[in-house]
């Protein structure tokens, strides 16, 4: 871990007081952790925006009752398994499922493959979280 900075932040009182309204509503117990997150936030999106190695997690809902779509997903994923390190499939009830893709690799290729989840008939819903691998942030 490196040594901890104090630094002073100058900043209009309204949006400190609206910074802090802020914070408390996210249940932050002091500023330092808000801002540390807040810096974290911007380069994590400039890792995915320049292309570095990042990690985050493909959510996909669906009825499984369409056969054709879940051999379509399967072959999808097949194509992508370079970036694809974990898959947690759920059964939401007698119809819906519910599947975790896990990747890390290139932000390209995690889009790519989202955005073909995506596209799939009969694909419900599907949500990209784009994170990190913790290194450098
Ligand atoms: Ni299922």
């Amino acid at each position: 871990m490196t040594p901890l900075v104090r630094f002073g932040v100058s900043l209009e009182e309204d949006l400190l007081g609206r910074f802090d309204e802020h914070l408390k509503s996210k249940k932050y117990t002091n500023r330092s952790e808000a801002i540390r997150d807040l810096i974290r936030e911007e380069l994590v999106k400039k890792q995915w925006q320049e292309g570095k190695e990042i990690a985050g997690t493909i959510t996909v809902i669906y009825d499984h009752h369409k056969r054709e779509l879940v051999n379509k997903l399967t072959d999808i994923q097949h194509d992508f398994n370079g970036i694809i390190i974990s898959t947690q499939h759920v059964h939401l009830d007698h119809y819906n499922c519910l599947e975790i893709i896990a990747v890390k690799g290139r932000p390209k290729a995690a889009q790519e493959l989202a955005d073909m989840l995506k596209a799939v008939k009969w694909v419900k819903h599907t949500t990209l979280s784009m994170s990190s691998t913790g290194r450098n942030i």
